[in-house]
C-alpha cells in the first residue's frame, strides 16, 4: 500500500513538473520583435546574431533570383535594423545612427525592387548595405581578447 501510494506520488510530481513547465515562458525572451527596445547588451548581440543570418539568407535568395525569400529576409532586417536604429539615435549617437538609418532605406528599396520583380535593382539595394555594416563596426564594435565583441 505504501508502495503505490509512493509510485502514485511520484507520477503526480512528474505530472505537475510538466505542467508547470508547460506554462512557464523560457527564461530568455526569445527572437526580437517589431519595436522592441533594446536594453542589454544581450538583447543588442541577439539583434546582430539574427542580422548576420538574415542578411546571408538575403544575400542568397537574391542571387538565385528568389524574390519570396528574398522579401522574407529583407522585411525582418527591417524590423532589426529599426531597433538598432532606435538605440543608437536614444543614445545621440550621430554616425552609428546614420549608419543604422542608411541600411533601413536600403532595405526599403530592395523590398520596392522585389515587389516589382526587378532582382537586378534589388542586388543594387542590397550591395550597399554592406558599407554601412562596416563603418559601424569600425567606429563601435571592439573585439575582446577573449572571443566575441562589444559595443564601444
Ligand atoms: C549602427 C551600428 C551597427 C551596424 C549598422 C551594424 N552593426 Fe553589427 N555590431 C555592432 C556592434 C556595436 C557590435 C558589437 C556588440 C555585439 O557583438 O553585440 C556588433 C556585432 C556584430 C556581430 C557579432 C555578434 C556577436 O556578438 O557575436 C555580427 C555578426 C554583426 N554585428 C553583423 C552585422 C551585419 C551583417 C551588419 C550589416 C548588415 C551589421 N552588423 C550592422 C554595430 C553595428
Amino acid at each position: 500500500m505504501k508502495r503505490v501510494l509512493s509510485i502514485a506520488c511520484l507520477l503526480f510530481c512528474v505530472a505537475l513538473t510538466l505542467s508547470v513547465s508547460a506554462q512557464t515562458p523560457p527564461a530568455t525572451a526569445g527572437a526580437p520583435t517589431a519595436g522592441m527596445k533594446i536594453t542589454t547588451d544581450a538583447e543588442y548581440a541577439t539583434h546582430m546574431k539574427e542580422i548576420q543570418q538574415a542578411n546571408g539568407m538575403l544575400n542568397k535568395s537574391i542571387k538565385a533570383g528568389d524574390a519570396a525569400e528574398a522579401q522574407k529576409a529583407a522585411a525582418r532586417l527591417e524590423v532589426l535594423f529599426k531597433n538598432v536604429h532606435t538605440y543608437w539615435a536614444d543614445k545621440k549617437i550621430a554616425d552609428a545612427t546614420t549608419a543604422s538609418q542608411n541600411i533601413v532605406t536600403s532595405l526599403q528599396a530592395v523590398q520596392k525592387a522585389l515587389a516589382a520583380n526587378d532582382m537586378a535593382a534589388a542586388e543594387t539595394a542590397r550591395a550597399s548595405i554592406g558599407a554601412n555594416c562596416m563603418s559601424c563596426h569600425t567606429a563601435h564594435r571592439e573585439k575582446l581578447p577573449e572571443g566575441g565583441f562589444r559595443i564601444k
